[in-house]
């Protein structure tokens, strides 16, 4: 049976899911974007992933990090997605453009985060045209009252990078 793609489209368009910013750094390098591709894989031991499309600007800098940042986004902040979803590395300074502080690992850690965790990068698996990356929680910060952006409110913008 061939599949169609336009089929598998309208089949991923209808789902819904958190987005999350992924911060990062690797020497004086930062990165970040927004992600929907992400679960939590393990309970006891917690284990969460995130996968990153090969074309972005945060690939090659995680690539070479041991840690990243994965935000929680509040609702009303649809602005700090469009500028780590729309913007890429490649052609602007995104942390010239939103608050933010050096946090463990010396990952940055957006001010205006609902809710964030920094995770150790446990194991980096080819899942296609993403790297997904398996993360240790090694610290957890803020608390979300869970009013937070998913997939279906940012289905309008428009990815810096389209995978
Ligand atoms: C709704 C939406 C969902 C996205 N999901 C992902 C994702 O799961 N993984 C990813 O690597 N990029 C995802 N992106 C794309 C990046 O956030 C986008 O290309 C960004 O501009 C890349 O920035 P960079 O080149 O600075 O890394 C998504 C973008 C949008 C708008």
């Amino acid at each position: 049976m061939i599949v169609e793609q336009t089929d598998v489209d309208a089949f991923f368009g209808e789902l819904d899911y958190p987005m999350y910013v992924v911060t990062t750094r690797a020497g004086d390098d930062r990165a970040g974007c927004l992600v929907g591709f992400s679960t939590q894989t393990s309970i006891d031991p917690p284990r969460f992933l995130v996968c990153i499309s090969e074309v972005n600007a945060t690939a090659r800098t995680v690539s070479a990090a041991t840690h990243v940042a994965v935000h929680q986004i509040k609702r009303t902040d649809k602005e700090l997605a469009r500028l780590f979803g729309e913007e890429s590395e490649d052609w602007t300074d995104k942390f010239a453009q939103c608050a933010w502080h050096d946090g463990p690992h010396g990952v940055p850690l957006l001010d205006g985060a609902a809710a964030w965790f920094v995770g150790e990068i446990a194991e980096r698996l080819d899942l296609g045209d993403h790297c997904g990356l398996v993360l240790v929680p090694v610290a957890v910060g803020d608390r979300s009252d869970g009013d937070i952006l998913t997939f279906q409110q940012l289905a309008d913008l428009d990815a810096g990078h389209p995978a």
